[in-house]
């Protein structure tokens, strides 16, 4: 019997690569550079299914008409806003993703963030490295606690609720969150967790405001010039989620007219391009889309899209699939 031919778009951990040539005819893309749409395009003609990421943008000209030999994306992440989710179900292939494996990884990294930023980390290492150090004193590079602190989820789902955990029993943190979705997660009693009925009233209370929603057209700029202007002037916002969630300009413009504290960025609206203004600015740290770049976890990722591959192709409902 023939073994469905499958593309991965990037590279994958080796484990995982190896894993999937065990059970598929796997054709990779060495360079491992984004590919172009008419590239994704092709690999959607040719092979039973594509496993594309974040960095690719599976529009609808990529999808095409469902004449295409592709009956499945097998997304290698949990976020699929970068896949024309209704080209896809009007094309009549199905999309998994890669849910629960990274968001302990991506928690942790928000809590970075607050870290770094709270501390001064960055710029901390930045003297150090610049061999302009010139000894501890008194009153050098002073940041603020988290503990006691309020902090701003604006999503709560899987991740955020991580990040609520690590930061009230952690950090001693009080949480406060916006979520549309309901009923409220049981979790949000263990914490004494406050649930605010719009973005502006968290955004008026907090300290430290994350983000945890997902991209796409409905959150676009969520975070706008005016909702930046509800942030208290000390506070920082966080965003590990989708860089579309944030105004790019009115951040630059709320970082440099002091409307807030200082940002913690690992996502980005057109990435890898980070903007000259913020790379600048001594209150933002900025890292490169790390948020679930642990061994464990991208080797999990890559076993959940194999179990929703395996599952798709021996005709039963992938365990992921979005679509
Ligand atoms: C995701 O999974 O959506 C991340 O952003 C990429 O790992």
């Amino acid at each position: 019997m023939t073994r469905p031919r499958v593309f991965l778009t990037r590279r994958w951990p080796a484990a995982v690569e190896e894993a999937l040539a065990q059970h598929f005819e796997v054709v990779r893309n060495l360079p491992d550079r984004p590919l172009t749409t008419a590239e994704l395009a092709a690999a959607v003609a040719e092979f039973d299914a594509v496993c594309p990421t974040v960095t690719d943008a599976v529009t609808a000209e990529v999808i095409g008409d469902g004449s295409g030999r592709a009956r499945i994306l097998g997304n290698f992440g949990v976020g699929y806003n970068h896949i024309d989710i209704e080209a896809a179900r009007a094309a009549g292939i199905a999309v998994t993703n890669t849910p629960h494996v990274l968001t302990d990884c991506t928690a942790d990294l928000a809590l970075t963030l607050m870290l770094m930023l709270a501390r001064r980390a960055g710029e901390g290492e930045r003297v150090v490295r610049a061999g302009t150090w010139s000894g501890w004193n008194p009153t050098q590079l002073l940041g603020s606690r988290l503990s006691g602190k309020v902090l701003g989820l604006i999503g709560f789902g899987r991740i955020a609720q991580a990040v609520a955990r690590r930061a009230h029993f952690g950090f001693g943190m009080r949480i406060l969150f916006h979520t549309p979705r309901l009923p409220l997660p049981e979790l949000s009693n263990a914490l004494g967790a406050g649930a605010c009925g719009s973005v502006e009233e968290l955004l008026e209370c907090a300290d430290f405001v994350s983000l945890h929603c997902p991209g796409g057209a409905a959150t676009r700029h969520l975070i706008d010039a005016r909702r930046l202007a509800c942030m208290r002037p000390h506070a920082f916002l966080i965003n590990t989620a989708r860089g579309s969630i944030v105004d790019t300009d009115a951040l630059v413009a709320a970082l440099r007219d002091g409307g807030i504290a200082g940002a913690g960025l690992d996502v980005y609206e057109e990435e890898p391009n980070v903007p000259v203004a913020l790379k600048t600015m001594d209150n933002v740290v900025l890292l490169p889309h790390l948020g679930s770049a642990t061994v464990e976890t991208r080797n999990a990722m890559g076993r959940r899209v194999i179990a929703n591959l395996e599952q798709f192709f021996a005709g039963g409902e992938p365990p992921d699939r979005v679509i």
